[in-house]
């Protein structure tokens, strides 16, 4: 590393397992880039002043993950439209001294699906969102951007789902999780936004008997890359598209503001992290 090297970040507790560093890796040497990405594991009573202190580390930038994305928004000087309609951060950078920042999530979970199920969008109108967590308010604005009129929201606490709803106007509805099979009928999407299914979570109770054949099945989870409902889906014969391009496509943004040029999603980079992925899982 020479004094000229940008360098950039993930923040996050815990961090240890994040792929960022792999992708950002992968992009600086494929561009031929000077230039580095480091994880960086700070406590939530750290993170204020890490951030302010981020130039003073080397960084130019950083992307943030759990739990300081809503932190992380609270100290930008210049939010984007995008972050300021979610209240949430997980790419800074620098303009001049003004710390700028963006959520980049709804831009992958589209980008994701524009690859892996193209069309999805055509006609779009109902789709099931399972979880009201962090994550589930990225997927409703997706959605909705492509033309969904009516989202099932569907949670286990009926509550959070009722509150979250009534941030994204009248066509998302709170459901409760005992009226899950009810709100297949018709559905053009199922998205699973919880961590259910995850490597080390149990897994995703949900029996998609009556789910139609036309619904596109996704998980954002990507560890393991075919989760237990996506094996499910495929199975009984539904599209399904895995949750890992969100991951590449949400890094898209960070790379070009810190480094200076686009990178891109290749097929080559989804299969070094597919391996990585797999060699864990296994
Ligand atoms: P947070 O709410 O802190 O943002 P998250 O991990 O982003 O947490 O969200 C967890 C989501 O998974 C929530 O929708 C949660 O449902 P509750 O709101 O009822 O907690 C959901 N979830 C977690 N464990 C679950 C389980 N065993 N069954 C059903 N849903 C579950």
């Amino acid at each position: 590393m020479n004094g000229t090297s940008k360098g950039a970040c993930v923040i996050g507790h815990p961090i240890a397992h994040s792929r960022s560093p792999m992708i950002h890796g992968y992009w600086l040497k494929q561009l031929g880039l000077e230039g580095h990405y480091n994880r960086e594991d700070i406590l939530p009573e750290n993170f204020a002043l890490f951030v302010r202190s981020l130039r003073e580390h080397g960084y130019v930038g950083c992307n943030v993950t759990l739990p300081h994305k809503e932190a992380a928004f609270q100290l930008l000087d210049r939010a984007s439209p995008r972050a300021q309609q979610l209240q949430v951060a997980n790419t800074l950078w620098f303009e001049g001294d003004v710390l700028c920042g963006d959520n980049t999530d709804v831009e992958g979970f589209v980008a994701n699906l524009d690859e892996r199920a193209p069309q999805w969008d055509k006609n779009l109108k109902k789709a099931v969102v399972l979880g009201a967590g962090g994550a589930a308010a990225s997927i409703i604005v997706g959605l909705q951007e492509r033309g969904a009129t009516d989202i099932r929201l569907v949670n286990r606490t009926y509550e959070k789902a009722e509150i979250l709803a009534k941030r994204f106007g009248t066509s998302v509805h709170p459901t409760r999780w005992t009226e899950l099979t009810d709100s297949f009928d018709d559905a053009d999407i199922l998205v699973n936004t919880t961590s259910l299914g995850m490597k080390g979570q149990a897994e995703l109770d949900v029996d998609l008997d009556l789910l139609p054949l036309k619904t596109l099945v996704t998980d954002i989870v990507y560890v393991p890359l075919e989760t237990g409902i996506l094996r499910q889906a495929k199975q009984r014969g539904n599209p399904i598209a895995d949750g890992l391009g969100m991951l590449l496509y949400q890094a898209v943004p960070g790379f070009e503001h810190w480094f200076g040029k686009r990178p891109k999603v290749t097929l080559e980079l989804r299969a070094l992290i597919e391996d990585n992925i797999k060699g864990l899982s296994a």
